[in-house]
């Protein structure tokens, strides 16, 4: 996902100082969390546009040695890319400037090939194959029709599909800057100092301004040091709420630890502990009464979250018997939605609540007028404007791209879910319901018995650090398990593998086992365990190094060592301590491998493009 962050105004104090640009760099050090292969720069100098850009993960670095500190300027933007359109290069980095237009821009022009096309006609040339430049040629070419930024911009929105945010400087307009939001995220930072700001996310402005403006889709805005307009797409002057950021929600420190990901991994028992109070004060279903109305649950999410989901279709189903379908939400917003009774509820997971796959099939559910829920984890996103129900997770900011935390925080609330709904429907008992509760009290000190056998984790990491493949085994929800373990080696150590539902390899994929081919088999449930033990000796007979992770509950005598075996805890809680080896083996064979943890190549913390 791309980063934008701009400014306008003058700043006495940071001119003489010669950082009056410093936001620029600031603001882009505090997206990267989003993921970036490339970043740029443009802003006045001499009442020229000047534009500058480097490629790579020390593109920022770059900007702010080469450029940054040598300028004052009034007015400027900058841009962090993830690629979406053409690679990682100068000619594709943001910003693009087209005659007196020069913008960076987040999101997806879905016409840009058509538009493209007219505007060569009119004798537009392009050098980049992005959407983006043939945006700024639009605009530029609007422009000189009208001579007026608003018509310009108004005709702009008409003109363009797909979502998109931009910070738009006008070579004519030096005192100006132009935004426009349409379902992807903008802010306008607010001072009353002469000078105002824009980003993708407050958080980049926190050290400037902690009062800001959530643009609204469909709306364009002209920023100026001393005030800020914007306008529907009718081109009407709209009003809007200045909001004021908690600045001691910037939980961006690593707590001593050398990467963000590993201090998330081990913030789990804490980011549990925070779920259990908000569940012991509002249970899932004294917040969110009507849940327990509906008949079938259809779970949309992506990537990890998706595995999360089915994580909750074990879990719905066997605690509450609720039928519960989970979609790879990209697929689910093109399929046909039969069930057009309001007895299904759609219920979309995210971590960011900015995920357009996610979001487009919530809003594909909502046309199909079925009820809503969002499991999110960042306030104030996207997604929460569009569901019925929010019910938020606990896990705080996530800054390393690989989710873990934003993961069992979702899990956790899925299993409340389905204690929740189990309990009413009366499928678990008034004994068994407070022996959970119980268990609720001793999890996070599991957790961190977990955490704090490490070792063991590195072992099995120097095991597979080399390895072409990796594959992870598990029937039922241990299979949901071994998908996200699956992921996160693919993610942070770039070593390939697939997770696999133990009684189908042999029907196929066997063949890929060999000598000392590691296979991580996940078996923690008990009625599951000897199917899927008799699994793992068919791949041992064919020479694979069968790692188990299992539950102290069930007997590891079949397996030679490096087993990795967990506290058994009751069925609702036990992927919570399940996934945080997965978690931990992944990380280490990333760090063998001297992977960048926090940023994987080619990753982006939220994905805001289809
Ligand atoms: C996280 O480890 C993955 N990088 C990714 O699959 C992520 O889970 C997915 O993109 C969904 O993101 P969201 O939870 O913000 O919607």
């Amino acid at each position: 996902m791309c980063g934008i962050v701009g400014f306008v105004g003058k700043d006495k104090q940071l001119d003489k100082e010669k950082k009056s640009l410093s936001v620029l760099i600031d603001g882009l050090r505090q997206l990267q969390y989003r993921g970036y292969d490339s970043a740029g720069v443009a802003f006045f100098e001499d009442n020229i546009v000047k534009v500058y850009k480097e490629i790579g993960i020390e593109s920022i670095n770059l900007l702010e040695q080469n450029v940054i500190s040598k300028v004052s300027s009034n007015l400027g933007v900058g841009h962090t890319r993830w690629a979406t359109h053409g690679e990682a290069s100068i000619d594709n980095c943001h910003p693009h400037q087209v005659g007196k237009i020069t913008l960076v821009h987040n999101g997806i022009i879905e016409n840009y090939s058509e538009l493209k096309q007219e505007l060569i006609h009119l004798d537009y040339s392009f050098k980049s194959e992005t959407d983006t430049e043939v945006g700024a040629a639009l605009i530029d070419y609007l422009y000189h029709q009208t001579n007026d930024m608003n018509k310009t911009l108004l005709e702009f929105m008409k003109r363009v599909k797909g979502a998109y945010a931009l910070g738009i400087i006008n070579s004519d307009d030096p005192k100006k800057l132009f935004a426009i939001r349409n379902e992807n995220p903008l802010i306008i930072g607010i001072t009353n100092e002469g000078r105002n700001y824009i980003a993708s996310d407050i958080i980049a402005l926190t050290s400037y301004t902690n009062h800001y403006i959530e643009m609204k889709n469909e709306s364009f805005a002209v920023i100026k040091d001393n005030n800020v307009s914007i306008y529907n797409k009718s081109g009407l002057l709209v009003d809007n709420e200045i909001k004021i950021y908690d600045m001691g929600n910037t939980e961006i420190s690593k707590n001593g630890e050398s990467t963000f990901t590993l201090k998330e991994i081990k913030e789990q028992s804490c980011v549990f502990r925070k779920s259990v109070e908000k569940y012991q004060k509002s249970g899932t279903l004294k917040s969110l009464p009507s849940l327990a109305k509906y008949k079938k649950i259809k779970i949309v999410a992506c990537g990890s979250a998706y595995h999360a989901g089915l994580i909750g279709k074990y879990l719905i189903e066997k605690f509450a018997e609720i039928p519960v379908d989970v979609e790879i939400a990209s697929e689910y917003r093109y399929n046909k939605i039969l069930d057009v009774n309001r007895k299904t509820l759609v219920i979309g997971i995210s971590q960011s609540g900015e995920t357009a796959d996610t979001i487009k099939a919530l809003e594909h559910a909502k046309e199909s007028d079925l009820d809503t829920l969002g499991i999110i984890n960042a306030a104030g996103s996207s997604m929460e404007r569009i569901v019925d129900y929010i019910l938020n997770t606990c896990a705080g900011r996530e800054i390393g791209v690989a989710t873990t935390k934003a993961y069992s925080a979702q899990i956790t609330e899925l299993a409340f879910m389905a204690l929740d709904l189990g309990k009413k429907l009366k499928h678990i008992e008034k004994e068994e319901y407070q022996n959970i509760l119980e268990e609720l009290k001793t999890l996070p000190i599991k957790i961190d018995q977990i955490l704090n056998t490490r070792d063991q984790y590195l072992e099995i990491a120097k095991i597979i650090m080399n390895k072409n493949d990796v594959f992870y085994l598990g029937r039922g929800i241990d299979y949901a398990l071994a998908m996200e373990g699956s992921l996160k080696l693919k993610e942070l150590s770039y070593i390939h593998s697939e997770a696999y539902t133990a009684g189908e390899l042999k029907h196929g994929t066997i063949s890929l086992i060999e000598k000392d081919t590691p296979v991580l088999a996940i078996i923690t449930d008990p009625n599951l365990a000897s199917k899927t033990i008799s699994n793992c000796k068919e791949v041992m007979a064919r020479g694979a190094n069968v790692i188990p992770v299992i539950t102290d509950s069930i007997s590891n005598l079949e397996f030679k060592n490096n087993s990795i075996v967990i506290p058994t805890v009751h069925p609702l809680l036990q992927p919570i301590l399940t996934v945080i080896p997965l978690q931990l083996i992944a990380y280490e064979a990333a760090v063998l491998r001297d992977c960048n943890v926090d940023k994987p190549k080619n990753l982006a913390k939220s994905v805001t493009v289809e």
